[in-house]
This record gives structure tokens, C-alpha cells and sequence, in this order.
């Protein structure tokens, strides 16, 4: 099969501190060598928007989770996700095309485009630029499989924001309220 994506891409050489990356192999896109590694589930940990009222906006992102899996079109990745946010859950899914590095779909009437860049292993790290009308803002969402996360990773995570001039106060999942139901696992 035609590898489904230079889409979403996950870092297998991970980001060590002790190397001290500069910005420029911290922002850097990332292709995967196996895109499978992709898909499944994944736990919002970490994350920053821009500007300030969408950064704001993650506070009432108690948790979340995402979940990819390939569908027949090597071009096309079906994004499902299940946010706890104003103390509801809220689903949606849709179709991500993936062209190249760049990935876009249509959430909650914006339209996002974006890419995965380099980040630790067993990490998922997405960024995008959304557009909902006149508006527009971007994003930076760090994922693991647990929903846990190693000191080491947000240190990394921290300068991936700075780099990108994301706010630095970044939020973090609290690793301890209840992930909204998924009513259709994932067989990946
Ligand atoms: C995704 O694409 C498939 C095939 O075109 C379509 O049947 C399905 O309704 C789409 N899903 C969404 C959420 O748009
Ligand atoms: C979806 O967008 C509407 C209008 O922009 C906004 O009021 C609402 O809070 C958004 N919902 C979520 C879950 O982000």
C-alpha cells in the first residue's frame, strides 16, 4: 500500500534535552518511517494557542483524545476525537486529507491545516493554523499514548513553544479527569 501519509508523522529518533536542539531541528516537520505508527489512540497532554483567546480556550479543555486510522484512500485519515470541555463531552469526526507534509480537515467550522513535527518517541506532536471565517488563530497539541507524560518531554515541549512563539504558559492535562467515552474503539 501507498504509505498513507507523509501525513501524520511520529518522531522515532526522539528529541534527547541532553543533545540541546536548537529551533531549527525543533520545529522541524516530521515524516514517518511507518505512518501505522500514527494511528490509534492518543491523549492530549500538553498545549498552547495563539492568539490569546484560543490559548484561553484550552483551560476549558479538561481532556481529550484523538484517534487516526487509515481509511481505503491513502490520501485520507479518519480523525474521531472525544473533548471534555464546559463540563461536557463532545465528539466529532472527520475526514483529514493528507498532502505531502500538510495535513488539513474541518473541525467545529474551522479548518485546519497543519503537520506533525519531531517530538519524543510514543509522542504525537501536531501544530496548525486554523481559519473559521474571519478569524483566524493556530495550535500546538502535545499527545501520548498513556495520557502521562515525562519531565524530560516538557521540557522539550516548553522550547517547541518558545521556538514558535506559542504562549509559554502552556497548559497541561491534569492527567486525572475522565476521558470521554469512545464508542467505537479503534482496531488499529
Ligand atoms: C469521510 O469520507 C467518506 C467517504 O467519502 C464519507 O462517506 C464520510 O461521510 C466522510 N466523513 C465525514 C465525517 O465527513
Ligand atoms: C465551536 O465553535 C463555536 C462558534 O465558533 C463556539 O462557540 C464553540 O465554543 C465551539 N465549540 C467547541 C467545542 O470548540
Amino acid at each position: 500500500m501507498a504509505l498513507p501519509a507523509a501525513v501524520f508523522l511520529l518522531a522515532l529518533t526522539s528529541l534527547s534535552a541532553a543533545s540541546a536542539p536548537d529551533c531549527k531541528d525543533l520545529v522541524r516537520p516530521f515524516i514517518p518511517d511507518d505512518p501505522k505508527l500514527v494511528f490509534g489512540k492518543w491523549v492530549y497532554v500538553m498545549g498552547a494557542g495563539d492568539p490569546k483567546p484560543y490559548h484561553k480556550a484550552l483551560e476549558s479543555l479538561k481532556s481529550s483524545w484523538i484517534d487516526l486510522s487509515p481509511t481505503s484512500d491513502s490520501q485520507v485519515v479518519t480523525l474521531r476525537w472525544g473533548d471534555n470541555c464546559f463540563d461536557r463531552c463532545i465528539s466529532g469526526e472527520a475526514n483529514a486529507t493528507v498532502s505531502g507534509i500538510t495535513t488539513t480537515f474541518r473541525k467545529n467550522l474551522s479548518d485546519h491545516k497543519g503537520h506533525l513535527l519531531q517530538t519524543c518517541s510514543d509522542c504525537l506532536l501536531w501544530t496548525d493554523a486554523f481559519r473559521n471565517g474571519d478569524t483566524t488563530g493556530r495550535y500546538i497539541l502535545q499527545f501520548t499514548r498513556t495520557g502521562k507524560k515525562d519531565p524530560k518531554d516538557v521540557e522539550i515541549f516548553r522550547k517547541q513553544v518558545g521556538c514558535l512563539s506559542f504562549p509559554e504558559n502552556f497548559h497541561s492535562y491534569d492527567g486525572k479527569t475522565e476521558l470521554c467515552p469512545d464508542d467505537k474503539q479503534s482496531t488499529e
